[in-house]
């Protein structure tokens, strides 16, 4: 009898559905890797990762089949999410069990922050992720370059800062992976506008994104299966 119930239970646990955040300003809002990687997971073990967010919008991308929803604010800086605790209010909304960061580019282009103040934000929202789900399993990116403006040395700072804040924030229980999202991709031939992926981009970007998120889904599904 506790044997039956016990492996009902851990069916139920392995079908549950695993909840995945696409976190971040405009390059996570207009952009199409998202439904570039909707459409690759629905070939996959993956094919029911639920993707969560308020974000509604099909976005242009010709693709009226993909699961839209998204956490990607368009002008957005890490800072002032941090600070004014948006992704909090987020989360409770939309639960999440995976999450993608691509920010810091607003801090850069519009407000020229410092770079140990973004990587200050990056660590409050990783606390906030945590306080919402201390089992999320978070992948960060090293940003994309621009192909505009002179941006592109400050942003080579902040992505060089990236994979020692990350290992400093590091848990087990809730690892964080680090992207480059930055080297091989064009600032001007992978932009449509300099700032955002046209195609070439957002396919660039879908398969950077895509076996660090395999390794965040394997471990959220580890956790599911174990029933914590
Ligand atoms: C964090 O730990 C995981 C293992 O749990 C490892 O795969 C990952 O590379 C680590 N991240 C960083 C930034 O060191
Ligand atoms: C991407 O946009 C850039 C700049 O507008 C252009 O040079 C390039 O040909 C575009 N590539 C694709 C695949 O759309």
């Amino acid at each position: 009898m506790l044997a039956a119930i016990a492996a009902i239970t851990t069916v139920t646990a392995q079908n549950a559905t695993l909840r995945y955040m696409p976190f971040g300003d405009s390059i996570t809002e207009i952009i199409c890797w998202r439904s570039k990687l909707w459409n690759k997971l629905q070939t996959t073990e993956w094919a029911k990762v639920d993707f969560v967010g308020s974000g509604k919008g099909e976005n242009n991308c010709r693709d009226t089949k993909y699961d839209y929803n998204n956490e990607g604010h368009s002008g957005f800086l890490a800072i002032n999410i941090a600070n004014q605790k948006q992704l909090v209010g987020w989360l409770q909304k939309n639960p999440a069990d995976v999450i993608t960061m691509h920010l810091g580019t607003n801090d850069i282009v519009q407000q020229n922050k410092n770079i140990a103040d973004i990587t200050a934000a990056f660590t409050t929202l990783v606390q906030q992720m945590r306080d919402h789900n201390p089992r999320i399993k978070i992948v960060v990116a090293q940003i994309i370059p621009l192909g505009m403006g002179n941006y592109n040395s400050k942003v080579q700072q902040l992505n060089a800062a990236i994979p020692g804040w990350a290992a400093q924030q590091n848990k087990t229980e809730s690892p964080i992976w680090v992207v480059d999202q930055y080297t091989g991709y064009s600032g001007t031939s992978d932009n449509r506008d300099g700032v955002h992926p046209n195609d070439s981009g957002d396919t660039k970007m879908m398969n950077i994104w895509y076996p660090a998120l395999v390794k965040a889904f394997e471990a959220a599904r580890a956790d599911k299966q174990q029933l914590f």
